[in-house]
């Protein structure tokens, strides 16, 4: 007996794979609808590379490094990492150009919201892949963008010490941490992520694909009609001149072969960086975040002064609020992007402006935060020059400008001492008035050393 009859007779799926196999899809669909597929396509890449990391990775501070480096040594270890680097760098400009493609396309519009809401948030899962994964190799640059970025979350009005809580376990980047990030990247988000494909798909196959829009439509209008039928009457006469859907699962192994091709290609030339071991007293490191996330900092460069952080959480939430509900807020029945020029005209600008930032970001030079290479040392004690240390491992500079030093988050502190006394600035480091993030968990000696440096800067 044929083994698939031997199965079908088991299973009984025969039926059912071909007819979604054979189903009609719009003619009209073209290259552009392989996107989703590619990124479906990516996405299963970095599990399989995901899992053989995580057969060799060790998340503690004192093990992550040596075991990444371990991973580079075997046999196909170094080429695994870089895939898995490569590819997530491929996902999150996939994810993207697919979001471009649907919004343009106004995909989203009626029955395919739900497809589009989960989608959304899909996006955002992968970003906190990105921003997870990218602590793990635990080096220089891991650490030092983690400690910026964190810092940036825990600005964040009310939330922003939970959630810093929540991602360091504590005021400092230590192995707490990297066994928190771990554990989000590889049991959190995964979680979150099948769910949110398996509900993408199973409403995109519900829905079936949305054709490209028309500028004339090929049904005419029967007045009367309810905008159910006329969609239902439409999607019929798109499907009646199509083609079998295998025929687009074709077009998809392409796209998904050439773009495999790249990242092996990436993978084998370029590899994935390591730079030298994370060391938290190397301060003068000056940290550059992965290009995806380098709009937002150029967006928080821009934005200072004393509201920065609402701001930025405002833009942040209200921005992501609106990508989220888009079918919602554009209602209209038409579709092609000619046909609404407000929606086409509102996410060209929004592309452009993060084109704009990114160039912007990837070409500023970077604050640096290495406050020890101006201040004269030679004019502190011991403990005061203990208190520098402490001053920049906890990453204050990354907010605090000082001797000419640092970042523009908060208050320059060059002269703090003449403003604040010891027992004001360390009210505020233990409970900030405002915005700054608590470090409540400082070692007391530590805090001391702290208070004597900062009593210095008249
Ligand atoms: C994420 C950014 C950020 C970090 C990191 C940060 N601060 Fe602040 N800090 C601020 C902001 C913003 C303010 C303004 C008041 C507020 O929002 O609490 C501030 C205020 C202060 C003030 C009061 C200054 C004044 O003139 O009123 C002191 C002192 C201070 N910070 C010290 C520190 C020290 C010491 C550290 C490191 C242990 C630190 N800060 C880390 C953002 C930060």
């Amino acid at each position: 007996m044929h083994p698939m009859s031997w199965l079908n007779e088991r299973l009984g799926v025969g039926a059912t794979v071909r007819g979604f196999l054979d189903r009609p899809v719009p003619a009209n669909i073209g290259w552009l609808n392989t996107l989703g597929s590619a990124t479906l396509f990516l996405i299963i890449v970095q599990i399989v590379t995901g899992i053989a990391l995580a057969l060799f990775y060790v998340p503690s501070a004192d093990h992550a490094y040596a075991s990444v480096q371990n991973i580079d040594a075997l046999r196909f270890g170094a080429l695994v990492r870089g895939i898995h680097h490569w590819s997530a760098s491929a996902l999150v400009v996939l994810i993207g150009l697919h979001v471009l493609r649907v919004f343009f396309q106004a995909a989203y519009k009626y029955p395919r919201e739900v497809t589009w809401v989960v989608g959304a948030a899909l996006f955002a899962v992968v970003l906190g892949f990105a921003f997870t994964g990218y602590l793990l190799p635990w080096d220089q640059k891991a650490y030092w963008a983690t400690v910026v970025g964190t810092n940036v979350a825990g600005s964040a009005p009310i939330v922003g010490s939970v959630v810093i809580d929540l991602l360091r376990g504590g005021p400092a980047l230590t192995t707490e941490s990297l066994t928190r990030f771990y554990g989000i990247h590889v049991w959190v988000l995964p979680a979150v992520l099948l769910i949110g494909v398996a509900i993408h798909l199973f409403a995109v196959i519900r829905q079936g694909i949305a054709a490209a829009p028309r500028r004339t439509p090929l049904v005419a209008d029967v007045p009367g009609e309810s905008q159910r039928d006329r969609y239902a009457r439409e999607y019929a006469a798109e499907k009646h001149d199509g083609h079998p859907f295998y025929l687009s699962l074709l077009k998809d192994a392409v796209v998904s072969a050439v773009i495999l091709a790249v990242v092996v290609a990436l993978a084998l030339a370029v590899g994935a960086p390591l730079e030298a071991q994370a060391n938290p007293n190397a301060v003068g490191y000056v940290p550059r975040p992965e290009w995806y996330f380098l709009d937002m900092f150029q967006l928080l460069w821009y934005v200072s002064g004393p509201a920065e952080p609402l701001v930025i959480f405002l833009i942040g939430s209200i921005g992501f609020l609106v990508f989220l509900l888009v079918p919602f807020i554009d209602r209209g029945r038409k579709r092609h992007p000619r046909q609404r020029p407000i929606a086409t005209a509102l996410g060209t600008a929004s592309v452009l402006g993060v084109l704009l930032l990114t160039a912007q970001g990837a070409m500023a030079p970077v604050a640096s935060t290495d406050v020890a290479a101006t201040v004269n040392a030679s004019t502190l004690t011991v403990a005061q020059q203990a208190g520098l240390k402490v001053f920049q491992v906890q990453g204050c500079a990354a907010c605090h400008r000082l001797a000419g030093q640092g970042g523009t988050a908060g208050p320059d502190l060059t002269s703090v001492a003449s403003r604040l006394s010891a027992a004001q600035i360390q009210q505020q480091i233990t409970s900030p008035r405002d915005k700054m993030p608590p470090y409540a968990d400082l070692a007391p000696g530590d805090m001391s050393n702290l208070l004597d440096f900062l009593s210095t800067r008249k």
